[in-house]
């Protein structure tokens, strides 16, 4: 896709950080643009941001994992626009860190729900919209770098982007012969509100087994601060989908990066592999031990990335490697 005027856009998430940086590149790039997003806060300023520039906006208050409300939000776009949107943008999205082996199935659901049955919903209730109107269009993912590998303390949200940017794959083979192109924006830290994520965990799925409070809130809140600028890598998004472009990846030097990752995943496969895999990990947490991180002053007194208290079986005496 190369010419954005006149198109419909959503954008879910489309309120806050990366996707209000979509909302605004792709309105000042011409489109009509449809905001949904869970948080009505987010969603007032928002619209009152774009009816100040006099910009076209929509805004649906809309939870991504109600398919119901998927769909109805879906005929809300078609009745006020006339068509189904041209570009989909599915970006909503939380998380929550903690050791995997503390993880609950609250945790699983929360964060799989939103990170991939949200995008799952978007794409089975868009698809077919879009194939019968027939004027073609872009699709995107916004995913993570972390969906590109496994991590100790991020576990359902690792799962559910890597299963994101894989189930981009396939609807890009899929999609092809309908004009429609599809991209999984696969960033690695983005200047945003996603430190509140856990105001928006709906009171089911409240269980977790990781340590989450005000002080790993406000970590979290300084942490985010040091990301990219989310209409910069709203910039970034466009000259990929311009350029139709599978995975656009927003950090320096990606081929290397990914040429890295995979080589762990090779390394994986072998006994011998396994441990020099073991080595590479030795070094670089020796060497990160050597180099200050400023990004990580306050991690540990915060106790971001730890289980909650109660749960005394993560604890150092449990462990048969310390
Ligand atoms: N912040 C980062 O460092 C980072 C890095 C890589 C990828 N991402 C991804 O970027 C995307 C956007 O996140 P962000 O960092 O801009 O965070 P953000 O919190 O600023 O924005 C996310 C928006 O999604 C909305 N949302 C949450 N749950 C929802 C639901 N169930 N239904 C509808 N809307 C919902 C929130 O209300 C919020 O407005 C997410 O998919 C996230 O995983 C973020």
């Amino acid at each position: 896709m190369k010419d954005f005027d006149g198109k419909v856009a959503f954008i879910t998430g489309g309120a806050s950080g990366a996707g209000l940086g979509q909302a605004k590149v792709f309105s000042e790039a011409g489109c009509k643009v449809v905001i949904a997003d869970i948080r009505q806060d987010h969603l007032d300023e928002a619209v009152q941001y774009f009816r100040s520039k006099q910009a076209v906006v929509h805004a649906i208050k809309l939870d991504i994992t109600d398919r119901k409300a998927y769909g109805a939000a879906a005929d809300e776009v078609e009745r006020v626009f006339g068509s189904p949107p041209q570009l989909l943008i599915n970006t909503a999205g939380v998380n929550v860190l903690g050791p995997a082996e503390a993880s609950t199935f609250e945790d699983f659901d929360w964060v799989m729900g939103v990170c991939l049955g949200g995008v799952i919903n978007g794409l089975v209730t868009f698809v077919p919209r879009m194939i019968k109107a027939g004027q073609g269009g872009h699709i995107v993912a916004t995913s993570s770098w972390g969906g590109f590998m496994g991590g100790a303390t991020t576990a359902p949200y690792s799962a559910a982007k890597a299963a994101v940017n894989n189930l981009m794959e396939s609807y890009y083979l899929a999609l092809k012969p309908y004009g429609i192109g599809v991209s999984c924006l696969c960033p690695v830290g983005i200047r945003s509100n996603i430190f509140e994520a856990t105001l928006t965990r709906p009171q089911h799925l409240q269980n977790t087994g990781y340590n989450v409070n005000q002080k790993t809130i406000e970590f979290e809140r300084k942490f985010y601060a040091q990301g990219i600028d989310p209409v910069e890598l709203a910039h970034l998004l466009k000259k990929g989908i311009e350029n139709d472009v599978l995975y656009i990846l927003p950090f320096p030097d990606p081929e290397q990066a990914l040429k890295d990752n995979f080589a762990h995943i090779l390394n994986y496969a072998t006994p011998e592999g396994m441990k020099r895999q073991a080595e590479i990990e030795k070094k670089r947490s020796a060497e990160m031990g050597k180099k200050p991180n400023p990004m990580m002053d306050g991690a540990e007194e915060a106790g971001w990335g730890k289980a909650k208290q109660e749960i005394s079986w993560v604890a150092e005496e449990h462990r048969v490697q310390k």
